[in-house]
C-alpha cells in the first residue's frame, strides 16, 4: 500500500520532512532541501510572532500600498551604494532629501543623507556635532579633550549610545515626576563651552510630547550673542518631523528657528514606509563636518559619503519617494490628521471606560494615547491591563515606568497607526475595557503572569 517505509522520506516528498523533525538549529545544515520546505519552516516560525497590526507598541509601519510594495519588491537587488552603477536612484535620494529640507523650512541650499533609521541618522548627526565643535576649539587654540552634549531624560537610548561610543559626556537632564519634557531652565545649568551640542526631541518616545524648543533656541542664541558661546541644537524629530509639518504647521520647531543646525527623522515610522529608511537634513552644507565625508574612487566614479554603513537597499529609498510624489502635503494631511483623529476618539474612550487619566492630551502630540491609571486603589495596574488585553485579544500594548526622575509613574501607551482605523479603535477600547472587568475580578494579574509582562517603551 504505501510505497516508502520511511516517513521521512514521504515528508520529503511531501515538501516538508520538518513537519516530523526539528528546524536546523546551530549548525549549516550538510545538505540541501527543497526551497518550498525552507520557506514553509521559516513561515511556521512566525505564526509565533505578534500579528504586526496589532502591536501599538512601535512607531514603524506595518501597512504599506500594494504599489508601494510591488515598488519595493521589484527594486530588492539594487545596491544603494553603486551610484555610479544606479545614477537615478542616488538622484532621487537627493530629491528627497531636497523634499524634507523644503518641509523642515530649511533657509536655502542644504545637504543631508539617506540612513537606516533615526538611530543613524543620529550617529552622524552627533558626529558632525562633535567634529564642527573641535575645529572651533582648535582654531583658537582651546582644549579639545573634554566634549560634553546636553539632552533630556525623554530621549530615546540611542543619544546614550552615541556618547558611550563616541567618547562624549552625557549630560541627562532629569525629568521631573510631573513634567516629561525638557525647557530651557533645564538645559541652562548644563551647558558650556565643551558642550558639543544640545539635542531636543519633537515626539518622545515616552508620550509623544515635545521639548520646548522655541524656549531652548532662545536660551542658545541668547547664549550665542550675550557670550560669544555658538552651541547648535539638534532636533530629534524621529517620529515628529513627519507629524508637525502636518498637524500643527504654525508651530516653529525647525529650521525656523536660528540655532536649529540639524534634524533626523525615521522615514520609517510617521514617514509611513517600512523599516530601514531615515534620514539627517543640515540647516546648510557648511553644518555637515567636511572631515566625515569620505571622497573615493569606486568602481570608477568619485563617490562622496557620509554614512555608517557602504552597502545597503534601495528599495525603501524609492518607497519613501513614492509615498512623498503620490501623497504630496494633501495626502500627509489627510492620513496624519485621520490618525489624530482615531487617538483622539481613542482616548475619549478611555476616559469613558474608568479611571484613565490622558497624559498632555490638548497638547501638541503624537498621534497617540499616553494614559495611566488614575485610581491607586485598585487591585491592578498598568502592567497587569497590559498583560490582560494581550492574553485577551492579542493587543501589544506597552507598559512601562518613566526615566528618572519621574520612575515611579507608570505609562501604558497605544500608537494610533493608519492601519488603526476607527472600527479597529472602538474594538481596541471594548476589548480594555473588558481587560479590566477581568483584572477587577480577578483581583489583578497572578505573580506568574506578571512576570511575563514584557516591559519598555518599544519603537
Ligand atoms: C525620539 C526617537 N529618537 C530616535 C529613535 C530611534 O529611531 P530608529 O528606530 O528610526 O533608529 C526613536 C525610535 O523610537 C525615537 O522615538
Amino acid at each position: 500500500m504505501h510505497a516508502s517505509h520511511n516517513p521521512s522520506e514521504s515528508w520529503k516528498r511531501y515538501g516538508s520532512h520538518f513537519v516530523i523533525e526539528d528546524a536546523p538549529d546551530g549548525k549549516l545544515p550538510d545538505e540541501m532541501m527543497d526551497p518550498v520546505a525552507a520557506m514553509r519552516i521559516i513561515a511556521d516560525d512566525l505564526v509565533l510572532d505578534g500579528i504586526p497590526e496589532r502591536n501599538l507598541a512601535t512607531f514603524v509601519t506595518t501597512w504599506m500600498e500594494p504599489e508601494a510594495q510591488r515598488i519595493i519588491a521589484e527594486n530588492l537587488h539594487r545596491n544603494f551604494i553603486d551610484h555610479a552603477e544606479y545614477p537615478q536612484t542616488a538622484e532621487i535620494e537627493q530629491r528627497c532629501i531636497r523634499m524634507l529640507a523644503d518641509l523642515f523650512n530649511a533657509p536655502g541650499e542644504t545637504t543631508g543623507a539617506r540612513t537606516q533609521g533615526s538611530s543613524e541618522a543620529i550617529m552622524l548627526g552627533a558626529l558632525s556635532l562633535k567634529w564642527k565643535w573641535r575645529q572651533r576649539r582648535e582654531a583658537t587654540g582651546k582644549d579639545t579633550t573634554r566634549p560634553n552634549l546636553v539632552f533630556g531624560g525623554d530621549v530615546h537610548v540611542v543619544w546614550d549610545k552615541f556618547c558611550r561610543y563616541f567618547d562624549v559626556e552625557p549630560r541627562i537632564v532629569p525629568l521631573q515626576p510631573h513634567k516629561f519634557t525638557i525647557g530651557p531652565e533645564d538645559v541652562a545649568p548644563h551647558v558650556d563651552e565643551n558642550t558639543i551640542g544640545v539635542a531636543a526631541v519633537l515626539g518622545t518616545t515616552f508620550t509623544g510630547h515635545a521639548d520646548d524648543i522655541v524656549g531652548i533656541d532662545k536660551l542658545l542664541r541668547e547664549l550665542r550673542d550675550e557670550k560669544g558661546l555658538d552651541v547648535p541644537l539638534h532636533i530629534d524629530a524621529a517620529s515628529g518631523g513627519f507629524v508637525w509639518p502636518f498637524l500643527y504647521p504654525d508651530s516653529a520647531w525647525d529650521f525656523r528657528l536660528e540655532q536649529v543646525r540639524s534634524i533626523n527623522v525615521s522615514g520609517h515610522k510617521f514617514g509611513m514606509v517600512y523599516p530601514g529608511i531615515g534620514w539627517l537634513i543640515f540647516r546648510e552644507q557648511a553644518d555637515l563636518a567636511e572631515d566625515l565625508v569620505f571622497y573615493e574612487n569606486y568602481l570608477g566614479k568619485t563617490d562622496a559619503t557620509f554614512t555608517l554603513n557602504f552597502s545597503t537597499g534601495s528599495a525603501m529609498v524609492l518607497a519613501q519617494y513614492y509615498n512623498f510624489i503620490r501623497l504630496g502635503r494633501e495626502g500627509y494631511g489627510l492620513a496624519i490628521g485621520a490618525m489624530a483623529a482615531n487617538a483622539h476618539y481613542l482616548g475619549e474612550r478611555l476616559q469613558e471606560i474608568g479611571p484613565f487619566e490622558l497624559v498632555g492630551a490638548g497638547e501638541e502630540q503624537l498621534p497617540l494615547a499616553a494614559f495611566k491609571l488614575a485610581d491607586p486603589d485598585l487591585p491592578y495596574d498598568e502592567f497587569d491591563i497590559a498583560w490582560q488585553v494581550a492574553a485577551e485579544r492579542g493587543w501589544m500594548l506597552p507598559a512601562y515606568t518613566m526615566p528618572p526622575n519621574a520612575e515611579h509613574v507608570k505609562m501604558l501607551r497605544a500608537l494610533v497607526k493608519l492601519n488603526l482605523t476607527r472600527p479597529l479603535v472602538a474594538t481596541l477600547a471594548d476589548d480594555i475595557a473588558a481587560a479590566c472587568e477581568t483584572l477587577a475580578k480577578k483581583g489583578g494579574a497572578s505573580k506568574a503572569e506578571r512576570q511575563q509582562v514584557k516591559t519598555g517603551v518599544g519603537y
